[in-house]
């Protein structure tokens, strides 16, 4: 993922990362060069560990944290040149609502990872959703279309620039083309 943003460029770029956890991939954007990143995540968990990172980084004062849902509270994040979705598509229900909020915010690009649509993933899912139901969890895991993911973003103006595969991961690089 940042491998595509740093071959394109990302100087003075600012970043908005929606379920970044501790922001890993925040992080190296902001040391190759980004302005500024935003972070919103769902969860409270990752907020000590997360201000260590970017302390330690020395990108604190570059890093904004907000707690919330993209989806259900459109106004917690605005507009950013790169937004990044890191194996977040597979923890919502509603993909297409959650690609849409990501690519509208999208100046330039947009990139997500999210599981391979294979029969086996599909399987690993339902067991672990199985396992989650047994422990009286909420959390459910996903595996979206891959097509219907790049289209969610692609009915947002934006246009599939790179696609690459691992054996569990894939990941989609889009961008908004320049009038
Ligand atoms: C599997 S974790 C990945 C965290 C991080 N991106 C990484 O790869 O290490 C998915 C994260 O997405 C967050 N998340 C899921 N849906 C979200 C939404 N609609 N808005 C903000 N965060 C969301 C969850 O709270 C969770 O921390």
């Amino acid at each position: 993922m940042v491998t595509f943003l740093r071959d394109r460029g990302v100087a003075g770029a600012s970043v908005l990362e929606i379920g970044g956890g501790v922001g890993a991939l925040q992080l190296e954007l902001l040391k190759a060069g980004a302005a500024s990143a935003t972070d919103l995540e769902l969860s409270p968990e990752y907020e000590e560990v997360a201000a260590e990172l970017a302390q330690e980084a020395g990108v604190a004062d570059r890093v904004e944290r907000r707690l919330g849902d993209v989806v259900a509270d459109p106004s917690l994040a605005g507009e950013a040149d790169v937004v990044l979705l890191h194996r977040v598509v597979c923890c919502y229900p509603d993909y297409d609502a959650l690609v849409g909020a990501a690519a509208e915010r999208a100046r330039r690009y947009l990139v997500l990872s999210f599981p391979r649509d294979r029969r086996l993933i599909r399987a690993g899912a339902r067991v672990l959703n199985l396992g989650f139901r047994l422990l009286r969890w909420d959390y459910r895991t996903y595996v979206h279309p891959p097509a219907g993911i790049a289209a969610a973003a692609e009915r947002r103006g934006l246009r599939l620039a790179e696609e690459s595969r691992g054996r569990i991961w894939q990941v989609a690089a889009l961008e908004r083309p320049l009038v």
